[in-house]
């Protein structure tokens, strides 16, 4: 599986772009171990991230991005503050609409996500490229990708590193820039650096839980011979740090109404800053603290007499965040109900929360074993992916989120099938009538795929074209045919036959690529008749001409 990628010779850089943090490590082709390029925050204390937000000023040219730009514009006075653009949330909004032509408006000004990315990264990598004396275009990337994203958010984030000028073609390969998924990184981090600490025993199982800003991504491991066994795939919800933030935007809105209503984009985001640097506090406690937050300009008004806005205990916990841990607790016991773990292992920004974490208590019974807190557990979705980046094959196995198949034609069941797929092949047929857009599975949903696996379907060529079109698709749950909902496009395989004569048969083979993505190659069963393949695109998949 490794062999086809060369992981050893290039630096491996991996980003863990997150929500409200992000991370990069460098692991240098002469070490085994990566560094973590730190970061100073607000108060000049070095930190293993730095904050995913970008400052422009008025004339729309990056200023600072990270602790940088939340110092400086933090700092300003509301009239200087209108001059200038303070972007976060970018993550989020791709998450919601993976579209490169995303926009996101702030003080009256669009900017485009994709855009706002590329700067950010731009700035943000050159922290590792100057220090280690790095050529972007020399190294590989490695870039981790929430559990719940989809080819088309990948296909976005491709984007973003080649308008950073990162990587020098639109649609790189593996060899060049690698996704991997945040919770299996985070579970290979574990491996790494908490083994011996944990003792961790071949057959083991593990529950890696990475409570970050915007998702809560959960994979389950086992350990064999060394390598992790992702037992059921990784999957995440969108209960991270940052949806406390908005439920108390929300719960403010209702409380003040329309007061709410008449304060600044300038007011909004003082109460955010405001919140944030209380949060860690308040979440430092294993009940919940009183809220107060100062918004200058409601003093004076008629219907407010204070400056500020005090929630109460009782409110937080029942109206305001209630909801968030019960989400998360829920997902956690859904998976736990499955299975027995060894130990369940918290890795994260939001599982520095004791709140959350006394949550998580009653799963100590359940998880029949120790919940872990791993102290650096901020670095170790970027460190593990540097880990996994130059070893792929550390995972051993793990199981298919979807189904994928390939559209195909079958045999026509008279009164079972709907008449208009019905096809009349001219001729002699022995098939004479078949049906069309039928979703031919090749790899089913939670089907364990290791490093050995792959897949061959046989097609014959019987018509006089010289390029056969094999259309790729995905399923989230069973489907009979392309055209059915939970069925999505994912690449057009066209496939140049024209060296071949009617009645030769190639192959289409499905395999597990270096890192979280399929390979599909074109076989012909003749070797000197040369086959070769164009995808007109393919992104969560690496594909291969197989001489
Ligand atoms: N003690 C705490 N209580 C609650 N939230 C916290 C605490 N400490 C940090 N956080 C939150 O954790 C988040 C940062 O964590 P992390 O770096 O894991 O997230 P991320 O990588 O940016 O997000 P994601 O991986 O979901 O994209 C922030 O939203 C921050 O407010
Ligand atoms: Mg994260």
């Amino acid at each position: 599986m490794v062999g086809f990628i060369d992981t050893l010779t290039k630096t491996n850089v991996s980003l863990d772009l997150g929500s409200t943090l992000s991370g990069i490590c460098v692991l240098p082709q002469t070490s085994q171990t990566p560094e973590t390029v730190r970061h100073d925050d607000e108060n000049g204390k070095s930190q293993l991230k730095n904050k995913t937000c970008v400052l422009y000023n008025s004339f729309l040219q990056v200023d600072s991005i990270g602790y940088e730009a939340s110092k400086k514009y933090f700092a300003m006075t509301d009239d200087v503050k209108v001059n200038y653009y303070f972007l976060t949330g970018m993550k989020q909004a791709l998450f919601i609409d993976p579209d490169e032509d995303k926009e996101m408006v702030v003080n009256g000004i669009s900017f485009s996500v994709v855009k706002v990315l590329a700067d950010y990264l731009k700035l943000f990598s050159a922290s590792a490229l100057t220090k280690y004396k790095l050529d972007p275009h020399s190294v590989r990337w490695v870039s981790t990708v929430p559990a719940n994203w989809e080819r088309e958010h990948i296909q976005v984030i491709k984007k973003v590193f080649f308008e950073a000028g990162l990587v020098e073609e639109e649609d790189p390969g593996e060899e060049t820039l690698m996704f991997l998924l945040e919770p299996e990184a985070a579970a290979v981090y574990i491996l790494e650096e908490c083994k011996s600490q944990l003792q961790m025993k071949d057959g083991e199982r593990y529950l890696v839980v990475d409570a970050g800003g915007g998702t809560v991504d959960v994979t389950a491991v086992s350990v064999l011979n060394g390598k992790l066994k992702c037992s059921r795939y990784s999957t995440a919800i969108n209960a991270g740090s940052t949806k406390l933030d908005r439920l108390l935007l929300e719960y403010l809105k209702t409380k003040l109404g329309d007061l709410y209503s008449a304060l600044s984009s300038i007011d909004i985001q003082n109460i955010t800053n405001q919140w944030e640097s209380q949060k860690i506090t308040m979440f430092n406690y294993e009940g919940y603290c009183p809220l107060k937050v100062t918004i200058p300009s409601l003093k004076g008004h008629s219907m407010y007499k204070l400056d500020s806005i005090v929630v109460s205990k009782k409110e937080l916990e029942t109206e305001v965040f209630g909801s968030v841990f019960a989400e998360i607790e829920d997902f956690v016991n859904s998976i736990l109900d499955k299975d027995i773990y060894n130990y369940l292992i918290f890795v994260g920004g939001f599982s520095q929360s004791k709140l959350l974490m006394k949550r998580m208590e009653v799963f100590q019974e359940l998880a029949k074993g120790k919940i872990v807190v791993p102290s650096f557990g901020s670095e170790s979705v970027v460190k593990g992916a540097a880990y996994l980046g130059r070893n792929p094959d550390k995972i051993a196995c793990r199981r298919s989120k979807h189904a994928y198949g390939i559209e195909s034609e079958r045999a026509f069941k008279f009164g079972k099938d709907d008449e208009k797929r019905l096809k009349r092949i001219e001729g002699d047929s022995a098939e004479p009538f078949v049906c069309t857009g039928v979703f031919s599975s090749m790899i089913n949903i939670n089907q364990e795929i290791t490093d050995q696996f792959y897949v061959d379907k046989q097609f014959v060529k019987n018509t006089d074209a010289s390029i056969i079109e094999i259309k790729i698709y995905r399923a989230v749950k069973k489907v009979n045919f392309v055209d059915e909902m939970g069925c999505v496009f994912q690449a057009d395989l066209k496939v140049d036959v024209s060296s071949m004569s009617i009645g030769d048969i190639f192959r289409v083979r499905l395999s597990l690529s270096a890192a979280n993505a399929l390979r599909v190659d074109v076989i012909p069963t003749d070797a000197t008749k040369q086959v070769t393949t164009t995808v007109t695109f393919m992104t969560h998949m690496a594909v291969n001409h197989f001489e």
